[in-house]
């Protein structure tokens, strides 16, 4: 599999992936889609930075992009589990923003698939690589992804936490999904973790010793006649998002129509949520824009500088003169290091600006990317008054 490019305007200087992995080899994140009860994971090996996405979810890219280049991970393939019938993949969206692989069981049939996978395949993210094993039963194309040493395995909806996948569509089979987990998942060692699809009452991991204790549809003494019995007496209502999941999964994700993004800027939000714009897409488009700087008046008259034909307006007495800011211009906020600009974001997005965006990594970072600050005694702003120079 190919590596990809880190993409342009990643965040610098970027957190250490070894720190951010609490020192160990791997980085595993665990993400949440609550709408859907959907449970996302973030796979990366330190050493190489190649990172691997697995079953993200359409709504959640934002989310998931922000942190993938946060942690400066080079993700190779963004793989599902299964065809979701509950929630639309975000895999393709994933390939636009990174070039990463698709991946999804062959079997599966789905358009824009660049990674088929079969029971056997490796997916190699840097030193290490996940075994493909195939799960069905929950769906004909279900597959479970084993790491290497067997310490963790993603078990997509063949198991869940004390529950499974439902049979009963999707060429869904009791008979196919017991001989799948009894095989497949619970012959690897006790002290597997398994990270499941889904969990709707909070319940984020399990593992083979606990499954094969407590599954209350097939652990303890439960044999295939019980487990068959309990799935097909179970009568459940379809999934509520079923007719449009199953087409756009069989797209692997890709809208009918382009994705509306802000025409104004390329927007990127940040895992904390915010919509953030690169100094250098800034400066290229100053002229058009309202940048606002909310540090003190002593920090913008003071040694620092300020970006010539900034308003600025201090933090503490934005909400009070927010008529100053010009209406018809996007505003792009500022500070010195882009947290005191991000609070500052999130209040002009509340009062109902349309277009507004915090500046990454702030004018430290603006400086250190070689943009112009003036100081007072080359520019002479109006201490405690709106203004624009430019
Ligand atoms: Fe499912």
């Amino acid at each position: 599999m190919s590596a990809t490019a880190t993409p342009p305007d990643t965040p610098s200087p970027g957190p250490s992936l070894l720190a951010a992995a609490a020192g160990g080899p791997l980085l595993l994140r665990q993400l949440f889609d609550a709408d859907t009860g959907t449970f996302t994971y973030l796979l990366a090996d330190v050493s190489s930075r190649q990172g691997v996405l697995i079953d993200a979810v359409f709504e959640r890219h934002d989310r998931d992009l922000s942190l993938i280049r946060e942690l400066g991970i080079d993700l190779v393939a963004s793989i599902d589990t299964h065809v979701h019938a509950d929630h639309v993949t975000g895999s393709w969206l994933m390939r636009e923003a990174t070039g990463c692989a698709i991946g999804l069981a062959a079997a599966a049939g789905a358009e824009n698939v660049t990674l088929p996978l079969r029971h056997g395949d490796r997916v190699v993210v840097g030193g290490r690589a996940l075994e493909v094993r195939a799960t069905p039963g929950h769906t004909d194309g279900c597959l479970t992804f084993v790491l290497d040493d067997r310490t963790m395995a993603f078990t997509g909806d063949a198991l869940l936490v004390r529950g499974c996948g439902r049979c009963d569509f999707q060429q869904g089979n009791a008979h196919t999904l017991w001989t799948s987990i009894t095989e497949q998942i619970l012959t690897l060692p006790d002290a597997c973790q398994l990270w499941p699809g889904h969990d709707y009452t909070g319940r984020g991991a399990t593992s083979v010793a606990e499954e094969k204790a407590f599954n209350a549809r097939l652990g303890g003494s439960a044999t295939e006649r019980d487990f068959v019995g309990h799935m097909e007496a179970m009568q459940l209502p379809h999934p509520r998002r079923l007719a449009e999941a199953l087409p756009g999964n069989l797209r692997s994700g890709k809208p009918r129509e382009a994705v509306a993004r802000p025409s104004w800027a390329p927007l990127e939000r940040s895992y904390a949520g915010l919509p953030e714009l690169p100094p250098s897409w800034v400066a290229a488009h100053r002229a058009s824009l309202t940048l606002l700087d909310v540090r003190s008046a002593e920090e913008v008259n003071g040694p620092d500088g300020r970006v010539p034909g900034s308003v600025a307006i201090p933090l503490a007495e934005l909400a009070a003169r927010l008529e100053e800011l010009p209406r018809d211009r996007a505003v792009v906020v500022v500070c010195h290091s882009g947290s005191r600009s991000a609070l500052a974001t999130q209040q002009l997005l509340q009062a109902g600006l349309p277009r507004v965006a915090n500046l990454r990594g702030g004018l430290s970072r603006w400086a250190a990317e070689g943009y112009p600050l003036h100081t007072s005694a080359e520019d002479h702003p109006e201490d405690h008054h709106a203004e624009h120079t430019a």
